[in-house]
């Protein structure tokens, strides 16, 4: 696992989106799995700037995101395509046919997921997997627990999770979803290379965990350490333990 350690929060961002620019500009038809939080928005704001100084950069790229709430419609401020909408895919001109997004009103979730699934396969897979990182050690919402799901599956969220989605909320805990969808970590370890963005005091334990040399559901981004090809984009203060 190679660390790559910045100063700053937005230089950590911006390295990233300086080694997946030149990925796409290798492969321009790329299969992404593609992260939210507020840790990715710098490297949105980046990837906009390239997608305007290049126009058919992303003309060609599959996009899977890792999560979305359940029971918060697609068209709602609040959920995660409203969130990729605003921050990547309408700057950058992304048609729907190369979006993958989890519907977490979907009538049937299980069934939804099992689709997206089918979806991330015809894709021939995901090439290289974004991921933040969540303060209890989560990536997407696969939750610490005594098991967790290889695919695509309902999640329910941690407390700790649902105190800092609140913030997408009207900073209202009562109205962060208790339930998410979410790609499986057999899916993400299934990407040929996985690069994790990790910034800020908050993130410093997981990051010391995930790059421990133990393994454990207990911290799902510890599953990593068993992936051949990962590289981690981290500040100072994430990088500090
Ligand atoms: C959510 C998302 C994760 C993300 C995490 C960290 O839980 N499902 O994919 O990595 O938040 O978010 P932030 O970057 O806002 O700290």
């Amino acid at each position: 696992m190679t660390a790559h350690v910045y100063a700053t929060a937005v230089e950590a961002a911006e390295g990233l989106a300086v080694a997946l620019i030149e990925d796409i500009r290798r492969r321009p038809d790329l299969v992404l799995a593609l992260p939210t939080g507020a840790t990715p928005l710098p490297l949105y704001a980046a990837l906009r700037r390239a997608a305007h100084e290049g126009p058919d950069l992303m003309v060609h790229l599959r996009t899977f995101n890792l999560d979305e709430f359940v029971g918060v419609p697609a068209d709602d401020t609040a959920s995660y395509r409203s969130y990729m909408n605003r921050e990547l895919f309408h700057a950058a001109h992304l048609s729907a046919r190369q979006i993958g997004f989890l519907d977490g009103c979907a009538e049937d979730l299980d069934e939804e997921c099992r689709r997206y699934d089918q979806r991330i396969a015809q894709a021939g897979g995901i090439d290289v997997a974004v991921l933040g990182l969540g303060r209890n050690g989560h990536i997407g919402f696969n939750e610490p627990a005594e098991m967790l799901h290889a695919h695509t599956h309902v999640a329910v969220l941690d407390e700790s999770t649902r105190l800092a989605n609140a913030r997408w909320f009207g900073d209202a805990v009562s109205r962060a979803p208790r339930q998410a969808l979410s790609m499986g970590v057999g899916i993400m370890l299934g990407a040929r290379r996985i690069m994790l963005l990790a910034t800020g005091a908050a993130k410093a334990q997981a990051v010391a965990q995930l790059r421990s040399g133990v393994v454990t559901t207990r911290v799902p981004a510890s599953l990593l350490q068993c992936h051949p090809d990962v590289t981690l984009w981290l500040d100072e203060d994430a990088a500090r333990f």
